[in-house]
């Protein structure tokens, strides 16, 4: 699973960039806490809320273009993506620092990263994302997935842990990631079976997916 490092990478450890990037080289997927700070997410969420209000989310499915279905089965979140309107101040800072994060991947690893998709996610308390893969059956092109929790407090009693799955084909042994406040989760995409657990109250992320050129 680890990435061969390019033999003359620069950057080096010295910032959250590159500690995320070369952690991600070295184990496949890094947790970082804070990775934004309190305001903006409190920006973000707030953002969610409006646009919840305005009923601009819809229910999640599965698949993509002819194949895409919903499957309540699965997964009952609903999305809002990026990019249908001018983003706000706080999701500019966001997508500056995913840009910095971007280059510094770049930097240290052969993937290539040329750009970023996303969307918002709200779940609802009852609602989850079972065991799945980031990947579509007929593309391949995001190499790896970002998750930006938006709730500025989150109680791990509260349920919704994101559950990765850490053995060869998504077997165990598995880790339970909390999904705090300004926490960013990376991992490499094509490599981890992963799993919202059921939520007990509404738990608001930003996801999306660095990919390479088609
Ligand atoms: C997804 C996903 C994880 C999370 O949207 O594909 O797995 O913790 N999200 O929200
Ligand atoms: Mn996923």
């Amino acid at each position: 699973m680890a990435l061969p490092l390019l033999s003359d990478a620069g950057g080096g450890d010295d910032d959250v960039f590159h500690a995320i990037a070369a952690t991600l080289a070295a184990r496949g997927w890094c947790e970082t806490p804070h990775f934004l700070d309190a305001p903006t997410v409190e920006a973000l969420a707030l953002d969610v809320e409006a646009a919840r209000a305005a009923g601009r989310f819809r229910a999640a499915g599965v698949g993509r273009g002819r194949r895409w279905e919903l499957r309540p089965e699965v997964r009952t979140d609903q999305v809002l993506w990026l990019g249908d309107r001018q983003p706000g101040a706080a999701q500019q800072a966001y997508l500056r620092d995913l840009e910095r994060l971007r280059l510094a991947i770049n930097e240290v690893t052969r993937l290539g990263l040329f750009e970023f998709e996303g969307h918002f996610a709200v779940y609802p308390p009852g609602s989850y994302y079972r065991k799945h893969h980031d990947q579509f059956r007929d593309v391949g092109t995001r190499e790896v997935s970002c998750v930006l929790y938006l709730n500025p407090h989150w109680d791990a009693a509260w349920g919704g842990a994101l559950r990765l799955f850490l053995g060869e084909g998504g077997a165990e042994p598995h880790v339970d990631i909390v999904p705090s406040g300004g926490k960013l989760v990376t991992f490499l995409t094509r490599e981890f079976y992963h799993e919202v657990c059921t939520t007990h109250r509404d738990r608001y992320s930003l996801t999306g997916w660095f990919r390479r050129r088609d």
